[in-house]
């Protein structure tokens, strides 16, 4: 695809990624871009989930040092709150003695980019008197749920929730089409820590210079205007990031490539791709009942399952006997980790049944691939909201633990009528996306205007 030619640099960029998959690769996708823009390129990085620094020749990394506690967190990565805290407390004396050294150097940092989890950095960009600009790698539509945190909570949800005067199928007040049980699970109770760490968040995000989101204006539109009223900054809405550079060299765990070679045996548009992103835990009823509606739904299927993923088991031993050989008899495949953007973009995949992680679900729209969603917790529960209900390119599978659902929502996709339609618009999208990455496109002159207000500073 081509990239704007805006003004040519070699000034330097730090970003800082937070060491979470999801999160991991739009940054390093971004770094790519903004490399290709000629600005040179530092990954300030956590020990843990490390990017692997040889895939990337061309940029510089350097690793802040931490306390050893990492290896707790590796284990409980699932506990999100915890690693927030973690990184905004614990690292942030070793961050600015990082970023304090990078400025002292020749090259100097014209710019800071953080995930936006990294919220405590502003302080220290502020002190340093550095630009520190924010990369959202939700989209905007779930984040003007969690921006209006403080509003929600005024809103007496919890009372009027317990009390019955609210329904869980009501729409939000300020967020239609988001209904109550949308609302990601700490909206609607007390989790004091949760909803602190998260007004954090968006305080810290509403006090940078700028946003970047990985997401482009023809989809978001309404949102982003929305969004505007309580956040005036700058927003650059430049993406799908991996149309630009694809996301595998900063996959954590290696993406099994006879994904690719099993596709290759199939028909096209006849495989259902399925895999719920890189935290989400089921248990191990729930995973049995996920088995039994793939099994029962007589599709082919590519099924991702994450050693660790199931609670109480290493990996897929709790399938029954024969279970791929004598129930499925040979229809599906199963795998650790799979190439997943190569696997959405092969001829044969046909559905995507997905946790609705926002890279997931932008790399669906990407190659026109209708979605089954099945959203667990966070940003998970509003995309899927949209997905089904706005841009209507996917069904939503409420009850996804079990298995006489999951075979119906298969069906509605794979086989019946609705999967046409939803085809079809999903089609439509991926054209739009192609059209705003080329010269002119919303997203090319996005990029062309970030790059032009970084050399601004
Ligand atoms: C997490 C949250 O779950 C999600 O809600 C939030 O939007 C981002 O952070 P994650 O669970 O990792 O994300 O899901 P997602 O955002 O979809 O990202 C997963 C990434 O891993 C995608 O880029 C996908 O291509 C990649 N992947 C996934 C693989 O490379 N192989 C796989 O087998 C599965």
């Amino acid at each position: 695809m081509a990239t704007p030619t805006a003004t040519v640099t070699n000034r330097r960029l730090v970003l800082l990624p937070l060491p979470l998959q999801g999160h991991l690769n739009p940054m390093l996708q971004l770094a790519n871009i903004l490399h290709s823009k000629r600005f040179s390129i530092t990954i300030l990085h956590t020990r843990f989930n490390s990017p692997n620094p040889t895939n990337y020749p061309h940029f510089n990394f350097v690793s802040i040092p931490d306390d050893g506690e990492e290896k707790l967190l590796i284990s409980d990565i699932g506990n999100l709150l915890r690693l927030f805290n973690y990184i905004n407390t614990s690292l942030v004396d070793p961050f600015r003695e990082c970023l304090e050294r990078l400025m002292s150097e020749d090259d100097g940092v014209a710019c800071l980019i953080t995930d936006a989890q990294w919220y405590s950095t502003q302080s220290v960009a502020d002190d340093l008197k550095v630009p520190r600009i924010v990369h959202r790698t939700s989209n905007i539509s779930s984040f003007r749920a969690f921006s209006r945190i403080r509003i929600l909570r005024e809103m007496d949800l919890i009372r009027r929730f317990s009390d019955q005067e609210m329904k869980s199928e009501e729409l939000v007040p300020g967020l239609e089409p988001l209904k109550v049980k949308d609302l990601p699970k700490f909206l609607t109770m007390e989790a004091e820590g949760v909803c602190k760490v998260l007004e954090l968040i968006v305080h810290g995000s509403k006090r940078a210079r700028a946003i970047i989101w990985n997401t482009f204006r023809e989809l978001e539109d309404r949102e982003l205007e929305a969004l505007n009223q309580d956040f005036p900054n700058p927003h650059f809405l430049i993406g799908p990031f991996h149309k630009y550079f694809s996301a595998s060299s900063s996959s954590l765990l290696v993406q099994d490539q006879t994904s690719l070679s099993w596709l290759d045996k199939h028909p096209p548009n006849s495989v259902l791709y399925v895999s719920f992103g890189s935290i989400v835990k089921v248990e191990e009823s729930q995973f049995l009942e996920i088995a039994w509606g793939l099994a029962n739904s007589k599709q082919r299927f590519l099924w991702v399952v994450r050693p660790g993923s199931i609670e109480g088991s290493e990996w897929i031993e709790a399938l029954p006997d024969g279970f791929l050989k004598n129930i499925v008899e040979g229809r599906g495949y199963i795998v650790k980790w799979a190439p997943q953007q190569d696997v959405l973009a092969h001829p044969a995949t046909s559905s995507f049944w997905t946790h609705s992680g926002w890279n997931s679900t932008l790399e669906s729209i990407c190659e026109g691939v209708p979605m089954i969603c099945s959203p667990s917790f966070g940003d998970q529960l509003p995309n899927a909201r949209y997905v089904s209900e706005v841009w209507k390119i996917g069904v939503t599978l409420e009850n996804w633990f079990e298995r006489g659902e999951i075979e119906s929502a298969i069906k509605r996709v794979m086989v019946e009528e609705e999967g046409l339609e939803i085809r079809n618009r999903i089609m439509n999208i991926k054209g739009i996306v192609n059209l705003c990455l080329k010269e002119g496109g919303s997203s090319y002159s996005s990029l062309e205007d970030l790059v032009n207000y970084i050399l601004s500073f």
